[in-house]
């Protein structure tokens, strides 16, 4: 059995979210985490955790999704954290890949989410695009534990994180043939990793080009373990242990 730790089941993307549901169940894929990026996703993630048992929410605000942001959205986040099956306060983090122009807004707005985390004691899914040394920076200065989602980055910057107690979130990414990120997971404890597609986006290859789905976690997991040398169920065993450790699940 396995978990997507990250993905965003909305109804903008999946209009039989149940199909989707049942998709994932045939491919051993039975527990979804899935990622608010905006007031209304978040507000779509409560109702839908509700409905769903085998779903579990991560509610917050994503850098990109600042235009359009004002205090009365971190009030709704507070407000829900405490029900429990919101196990995370995510998608949040940095984004500095089009534009450095909201970078003070940015900051302010992870800031005060890592505040939230560290006063509920939640972990947090942590989005960080061309910004590896503010994010670091800034996840220093909380007591919290967490995900780097859709890590990539170099050896030292998975150790620099490891040390800081993250799990790195492994998805579609690392089977693209130009992918680099192959050699540094292979160097890395397989304790440090979860699993993750974050549907819609990031589909695995052979698949690019079409819409990924949680299913597609069974082809991430194979992938890794063809380059680990080992089982599915050691990895499945593995990776829930590290779900574990993080998440309250
Ligand atoms: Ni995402």
């Amino acid at each position: 059995m396995f978990t997507d730790t990250h993905c965003h089941l909305f109804k903008e993307y999946y209009p039989d979210l149940s199909l989707v549901i049942s998709n994932a169940k045939n491919a051993q894929v039975t527990r979804f985490i899935n990622n608010g990026t905006n007031l209304e996703n978040n507000q779509e993630i409560l109702e839908l955790i509700n409905k769903e048992p085998n779903m579990y929410g991560a509610i917050g605000i994503h850098p990109e999704a600042l235009p359009n942001y004002t205090e009365a959205h971190l009030k709704f986040i507070e407000k829900n954290l405490t029900n429990n099956k919101v196990i995370a306060i995510g998608e949040i983090g940095l984004d500095y890949h089009y534009s450095k122009e909201f970078k003070e807004e940015q900051l302010k707005l992870f800031n005060a989410q890592l505040k939230l985390a560290e006063k509920y004691n939640l972990p947090v899914i942590v989005h960080s695009r061309d910004a590896t040394e503010d994010t670091i920076n800034t996840l220093k200065k909380y007591h919290i534990r967490g995900v780097i989602h859709s890590f990539s980055g170099s050896l030292e910057t998975a150790n620099i994180y490891l040390k800081m107690g993250f799990l790195l979130g492994i998805n579609g990414v690392i089977t693209f043939k130009n992918a680099n990120l192959k050699d540094v997971i292979k160097k890395i404890p397989l304790t440090s990793i979860v699993l993750e597609t974050d549907s819609p986006y990031l589909t695995p290859e052979p698949y690019r080009g079409t819409l990924n789905e949680p299913k597609r976690i069974i082809d991430i997991a194979n992938f890794i373990c063809n380059l680990y040398n080992i089982s599915l169920e050691e990895l499945s065993k593995i990776t829930n242990d590290n779900i574990k450790r993080i998440f309250d699940i």
